[in-house]
């Protein structure tokens, strides 16, 4: 489906006539990130200019219910503008995003937060201008319940506040239910977007300059699984390639239980993809797994991330949960084996966050919430010792580097990741931002190396 936008002009009146502007306030993951830059495109398109939260006329809120944190968040933030919404004009307050799709959420919106304007789901984007055009034209205000989209709505304007890279959605929605996860519940079936549209957005990108592209998905590999035609991302993987001016290609998130062997085969031919793969493991024990319905166990898992680990110079990145219901002390402890004979470079790592809705919501939990805080600290503890050795292997040897821009601590300094996505400082100057540059790297700080540049 087009997003079209009938409301262009009569908004674009208003908002000059006033003088509006916004600015989006984005909770959660990468696929927000992406719906994010969408909403900003189509603001941007009606005239709305950015302005800091404490003077925006119009604060988006794009929310996140991955763990109750998050939730809290929204919530806490909207308690600030209260007072702003009852004292000032023209202040307009629109919350979308996954919260959204939950509807005691959207009751406790509607009773306790009456001042926020506009609720929008996934996949509803295209119900956007519609919606605004009746808040600020006509004062009518219609806060209801949206079922998930689950329509893929192409051409919607997009702006990215990085200029070298960029992040392109391939597939929406989640299919496979883990039993902790509330994502499938707010962000609908899989649905994967055309490889047509994919790449001529891709190219389009390429030639305003991009030059590293970040394939979205909360399951990449299993984009095309719902075409006719056998058409699978190792596929699309091989036409991005080709786009000339794209120059390292990432993708997040592929699942482990979907990781086959053309992929990999696809990832050690490729000169673009980059040498960092996101493998989520999320425990590593076996009966955990299976509670968790993750679809493989301790050794699929470890021999998979060992064969990837074969290709020269990849890096893995992981998701863990630490606390799922009634994990054990011994089941934790698989996780910790795992963590040691794989080596991550970078993990993401939580506690367990009860989700209503879902299968393990409904699980005995009688693991204590000190034993889970304490089991993320002994994981923390065991991550944060075995980085300095993996750091250590790249001392000496040269990386090429995406050089973004100043380093934030040191004005003189210049800062770039690797294609390991390994963050790395040196000194350089303006004319190299957004090139790519050999660097060797000189010494590891934990989260950072510093290097030079070789000329
Ligand atoms: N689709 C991606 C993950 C999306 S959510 C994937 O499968 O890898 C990002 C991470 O949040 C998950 O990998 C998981 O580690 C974590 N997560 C999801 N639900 C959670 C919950 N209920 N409690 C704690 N962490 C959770
Ligand atoms: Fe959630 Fe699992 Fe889907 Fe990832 S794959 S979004 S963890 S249900
Ligand atoms: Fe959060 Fe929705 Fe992403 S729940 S992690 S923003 S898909």
């Amino acid at each position: 489906m087009r997003f079209v936008n009938n409301y262009e002009n009569k908004i674009k009146e208003i908002v000059q006539e006033k003088k509006l502007t916004y600015c989006i306030d984005t909770m959660g993951c990468q696929m927000n990130e992406n719906d994010s830059n969408k909403y900003m495109g189509i603001l941007e398109s009606m005239g709305f200019q950015k302005a800091p939260i404490e003077k925006a006329n119009l604060i988006l809120f794009n929310t996140c219910c991955i763990r109750e944190n998050a939730e809290n968040t929204l919530f806490g933030r909207l308690g600030f503008l209260k007072q702003r919404k009852e004292k000032e004009e023209n202040v307009y307050i629109v919350v979308v995003g996954c919260m959204t799709q939950q509807k005691h959420i959207l009751e406790k919106i509607k009773k306790s937060y009456r001042f926020v304007d506009v609720v929008l789901g996934t996949g509803s984007m295209r119900l956007f201008p519609e919606k605004l055009y009746k808040i600020l034209c006509l004062k009518q205000k219609e806060i209801e319940y949206l079922e998930v989209g689950n329509e893929i709505e192409e051409e919607v304007p997009i702006l990215y506040e990085d200029q070298y890279k960029a992040s392109v959605s391939i597939i929406y929605g989640c299919n496979n239910f883990c039993s902790y996860c509330i994502v499938p519940y707010v962000r609908g079936r899989e649905r994967s977007r055309k490889p047509e549209d994919i790449l001529n957005d891709i190219r389009k990108l390429a030639q305003k300059g991009y030059k590293e592209i970040m394939l979205l998905g909360q399951n990449v590999n299993s984009y095309g699984n719902d075409f006719e035609e056998e058409y699978h991302f190792p596929d699309l993987l091989k036409e991005v390639e080709k786009i000339e001016g794209i120059e390292i290609i990432r993708f997040m998130s592929p699942h482990p239980k979907d990781f086959k062997d053309d992929l990999i085969e696809v990832i050690k031919n490729s000169k673009k993809i980059a040498r960092q793969i996101h493998l989520p493991l999320q425990s590593g024990n076996t009966e955990i797994l299976s509670k968790m319905n993750r679809k493989y166990s301790k050794e699929q898992f470890l021999d998979l991330a060992l064969k990837l680990k074969q290709i020269p110079d990849i890096s893995l990145s992981t998701d863990i949960i630490v606390g799922f219901p009634n994990e054990t002390e011994e089941q934790f402890l698989d996780t910790l084996d795992v963590v040691k004979k794989v080596g991550f470079d970078q993990i993401y790592m939580f506690i367990y966050s009860k989700r209503n809705g879902t299968v393990a919501a409904k699980m005995e939990d009688k693991t204590s919430h000190e034993e889970k805080v304490e089991r993320l600290e002994r994981l923390k503890k065991l991550y944060e010792d075995m980085l300095p050795e993996l750091n250590q292997k790249m001392i000496g040897k040269t990386y090429f580097v995406l050089v973004e821009g100043k380093s934030k601590n040191n004005d003189k300094l210049y800062t770039g990741r690797t294609s390991q996505n390994k963050v790395v400082i040196f000194s350089a100057d303006d004319s190299y931002i957004g090139k790519i540059v050999p660097v060797k790297i000189d010494s590891e700080h934990l989260w950072y190396l510093k290097g030079s540049i070789v000329d």
